[in-house]
């Protein structure tokens, strides 16, 4: 794999396949510019090499469909801001018109194109479109590492039609989670949380024979919780997953590994901020409430243990963080996290932003910015976007 400084930019056409899939709210403002400003250092090199940058990124699942609520245009504008020039925005990401705004580039010059998703063919890596995205520059970058695990057209089809090279972004991560999966240092503890045990099921079972202590939080510790035979109250479950989780447990015992569930929880009346709330241990959830959030205890025990790690990678919050009463066992976490001395690794949107909110973000060794592709990498696998670089 070739690294940007690798390579000749100078002057060129440069295609960069970045992951601008920002969250917007319904005003269409981006609500976190993290990934935006991830790949500036990147567009810099660029810039101060002279290059024709040409800005290529998918934001959301608009399905192969033109969706105006889907449009990049606001990344256009924050770029701008942040790079104090100009960035022009394409109509589109293929075409007759874009064609000839690439062409019509000046070294120093922006392009960012609209909405690689707006055409099915981008999710299907078809080669015809990877042939037309490749027509409008001279070389390629991928700093896309939150997209690197979908074969797609922009992220892997692409190589076959331009040669490319990785951004330090995707170089940066790459180093650090790679680095954490090929050579772990222990102890090492894996925090996994979220809504779903359905979704990170591979991941744990993946991800127990290179750990040492597996910390399992978040809607998903409730499958967990009844499958150890408590009551859950009215919480979220995914009743056919229980078995799956009973036989995690046992995949735990046997291979020596110590997995940490929460002891006690914070239980609510109803799915909302206001509801009445209560801390009780996992044995005494009223029939008629909800688990939302890790218990003090449990805090205090995860963040005991986390102490002594050499190695931490986290991904999934603890409870329901976007409401401010749910949020105190993410941040929790967030502290004991930032608060040892291990190498540290956070990837998810959720974890991140709790990071981000108690400004702890410093004390972290390495945020990434992919969600699904940083457990992917973590789990061993290999991403088709890396693979793609690999090859050439
Ligand atoms: C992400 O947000 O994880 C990446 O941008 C990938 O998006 P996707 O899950 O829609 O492919």
């Amino acid at each position: 794999k070739k690294n940007i400084t690798d390579i000749i930019v100078d002057n060129k056409r440069v295609f960069v396949r970045a992951d601008f899939n920002v969250p917007l709210n319904d005003a269409g403002t981006i609500t976190d510019d993290t990934r935006i400003q991830a790949t500036l250092p990147t567009i810099r090199y660029l810039l101060e090499h002279h290059a024709k940058v040409i800005l290529a990124s998918h934001l959301g699942r608009p399905k192969g469909q033109a969706v105006p609520a889907y449009s990049l245009r606001p990344v256009a504008g924050r770029l701008s801001e942040l790079l104090g020039v100009p960035v022009q925005m394409a109509p589109d990401c293929i075409g007759a018109n874009v064609q000839a705004m690439a062409d019509a580039l000046q070294p120093g010059q922006i392009l960012l194109l609209e909405n690689l998703r707006f055409h099915k063919e981008e999710e299907k890596n078809d080669p015809e479109f990877s042939r037309q995205l490749a027509g409008l520059a001279e070389i390629g970058i991928n700093d896309a590492f939150g997209v690197s695990h979908r074969a797609h057209a922009s992220v892997a089809g692409i190589t076959a039609y331009l040669p490319m090279a990785a951004g330090f972004l995707l170089e940066k991560e790459i180093r650090f989670i790679g680095g954490a999966v090929s050579h772990p240092a222990h102890p090492f503890a894996a925090i996994i949380g979220g809504a779903k045990v359905s979704d990170k099921i591979e991941v744990i079972s993946n991800l127990l024979p290179k750990i040492d202590v597996m910390i399992i939080g978040g809607g998903m510790a409730n499958t967990f919780i009844a499958a150890m035979g408590y009551s859950i109250g009215k919480s979220l479950v995914e009743t056919d997953k229980i078995e799956l989780a009973k036989s995690l447990i046992e995949q735990a015992k046997t291979q020596g590994k110590q997995l940490m569930l929460p002891t006690d929880v914070v239980v609510a009346s109803a799915f909302s901020n206001d509801a009445d709330k209560e801390e009780v241990p996992i044995d005494a959830v009223p029939a008629d409430w909800m688990i939302l959030d890790i218990g003090s205890q449990s805090r205090q025990a995860f963040a005991k243990v986390l102490d002594s790690m050499k190695l931490i990678v986290w991904n999934g919050p603890m409870g329901v963080f976007e409401m401010e009463a749910f949020a105190r066992g993410t941040e929790a976490v967030a502290k004991a996290v930032a608060d040892s001395q291990a190498v540290s690794i956070v990837g998810g949107g959720d974890s991140v932003a709790a990071v981000n909110k108690t400004g702890l973000s410093d004390k972290i060794s390495h945020i990434s910015t992919g969600g699904g592709a940083s457990l992917e990498y973590l789990e061993g696998k290999k991403l088709p976007g890396i693979e793609a670089l690999s090859d050439k």
